[in-house]
């Protein structure tokens, strides 16, 4: 008989913004300024997202797209290249995330795409410490992951490369 393995993941689900802390409220106002200069003209779908870092700055980045659709780049990896591209030793505290669509300004239940989450590992795998991840959740309700581990069980990382787990 097959063994089943059940895999938990943690999320606290904030009523609305006024449960966030200070310095996760700016994050948060900062991802949804940050849609304002995606560059979405092919989805009309805007993601801004916010980088915390720990000295307290703010590192944003916005999807932008190409008419060579697969050569865009999503909100989450153009703040996090960018980010580690100018500052990359100095540990991010947290991620958040705000879309909505072009012309509305209701933010929208989403969740980053496989490809963010996996450069999210990677980033927080290199700095040695949790990213919390906040997200629009239903309603009025925001999401509060306390590491992306929780947004990707299973993951592929360097000991995959390394081969752990390896069998003889
Ligand atoms: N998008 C992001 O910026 N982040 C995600 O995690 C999911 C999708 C962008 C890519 C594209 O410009 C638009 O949203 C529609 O997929």
């Amino acid at each position: 008989m097959a063994r089943e393995l059940k895999i938990k993941i943690k999320i606290d689900v904030l009523e609305s913004e006024k449960e966030l802390t200070e310095r996760e409220k700016l994050a948060w106002n900062k991802a949804k300024e940050a849609t304002e200069n995606a560059y979405a003209p092919y989805s009309n779908f805007l993601v801004g997202a916010a980088l915390l870092l720990e000295d307290g700055t703010i590192h944003i980045g916005n999807n932008q797209e190409n008419a060579a659709y697969p050569s865009g780049l999503c909100a989450e990896r153009t703040a996090l290249f960018g980010k580690s591209a100018v500052s990359p030793f100095m540990p991010i505290e947290l991620i958040a995330i705000a879309s909505r669509k072009a012309f509305t300004y209701k933010y929208l239940q989403a969740a980053p795409c496989g490809g963010c989450r996996q450069v999210m590992t990677e980033y927080e795998d290199r700095q040695g410490s949790p990213i919390q991840v906040l997200l629009q959740g239903e309603g009025t309700e925001i999401y509060r992951l306390s590491s992306v581990k929780d947004l990707l069980p299973l993951v592929f990382n360097k000991e995959s490369l390394l081969g752990a787990g390896a069998k003889e």
